[in-house]
């Protein structure tokens, strides 16, 4: 059976972006393959955080993934600060990557453009990124569009690692959905919707309410045109909230667009408003449920206990390559 890794940030609430370019489909793979999900709080640190919101962030994501529907029988789910191997191979990873490599990343580009107090982390956050994965001989790894780049690099990586020292990571491929790997901002279509946007209007909550959700849906930038067509270059938020409604409702885009021909964008943005909710409202039940029990603490520390001994095995044998350590193991 095939491995599958991916991780996400408990930076904020996740948007309706992570949840369709990545969640979802997380849930439907893990019924084919041996999967580990991550929720990678140190990434998270190579931007300041309050200390108090990243822990509550850490058990909220904790319980998405569940009421979502990650299964403890079918995944592990775990913290990665939890697994020190992550920490260890990351250094590791560090000292086979250019300089230059990193400061091409996009990512880098845009999140230390302009100010003066950008953390190393920031620059050197792929190799983490690239330990995650590696240390699970992991095949497959599932993501969203933005997270290509980081992907390539891994690879780059990876294989730089196995010349020079010893073949022992497997090259992972990267799965992005043919639809929704990029979920744009509702108030800029230009920009993907981002849950470290500064503005609320911009994307939807996976815990934003009923009323929440319809307001947002309706004050979504469109265009004037008043035609349901999907059209990504000339009606860019049109087409962002037909894949969303498309993703949402399981029907196609030729349907919805059929659907709404002669309607308008009123009763098209409320149905889709409807169509999210109707995702969201069970996920968001479930999650209550989640963050008042207990269960969510012991399927993390069962999910960090099977996380290290599997770690810890590709750990060693990276160590030996490079000759850390002595030859007693
Ligand atoms: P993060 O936390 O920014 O995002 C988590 C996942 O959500 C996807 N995503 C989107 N997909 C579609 N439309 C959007 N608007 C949108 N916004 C986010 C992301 O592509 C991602 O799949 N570096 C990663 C976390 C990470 C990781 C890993 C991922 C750390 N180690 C190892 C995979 C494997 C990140 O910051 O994702």
């Amino acid at each position: 059976m095939k491995t599958i890794f991916s991780g996400i940030q408990p930076s904020g609430t996740l948007t309706l972006g992570n949840y369709l370019g990545a969640m979802k489909n997380f849930v439907e793979m893990q019924e084919d393959y041996h999967c580990y999900f991550c929720i990678v709080d140190q990434h998270a640190i190579t931007v300041p955080q309050d200390r108090l919101q990243l822990r509550k962030n850490i058990k909220s994501l904790a319980a998405l993934y569940l009421a979502s529907g990650i299964s403890q029988e079918k995944s592990t789910l775990f913290i990665q600060s939890e697994v020190p191997a992550h920490a260890q191979l990351g250094w590791m990873m560090q000292c086979v990557s250019y300089i230059g490599e990193l400061e091409r990343m996009t990512q880098f580009k845009d999140k230390s453009g302009g100010s003066e107090a950008v953390s190393s982390a920031l620059l050197t956050y792929p190799p983490l990124m690239a330990a995650d994965i590696l240390l699970y001989g992991t095949d497959i790894v599932p993501v969203g569009e933005d997270q290509k780049q980081h992907l390539e690099l891994t690879r780059d990586l990876a294989h730089r690692f196995n010349t020079r020292y010893n073949d022992i990571f497997t090259i992972p491929e990267v799965r992005i959905p043919k639809v929704g790997a990029r979920i744009m901002s509702l108030n800029d279509p230009s920009k993907k919707m981002s849950k470290s946007n500064p503005k609320a209007k911009s994307y939807i909550s996976m815990l934003d309410d009923e009323s929440v959700i319809m307001k947002k849906m309706k004050s979504a930038v469109t265009d004037s045109d008043g035609e349901v067509r999907y059209d990504p270059d000339n009606k860019p938020g049109l087409a962002n909230l037909l894949t969303i409604y498309s993703l949402c409702s399981g029907e196609s885009i030729e349907t919805l667009e059929k659907k709404y021909a002669s309607s308008g964008y009123g009763p098209f943005k409320e149905d889709t408003a409807h169509a999210v909710i109707k995702v969201l409202k069970p996920i968001q039940d479930r999650y209550e449920e989640l963050m008042k029990s207990e269960e969510l603490d012991l399927i993390l520390d069962q999910g960090a206990l099977q996380a290290d001994r599997d770690a810890k095995k590709m750990l060693i044998k990276a160590e030996r390559a490079m000759g850390l350590g002595r030859s007693r193991r």
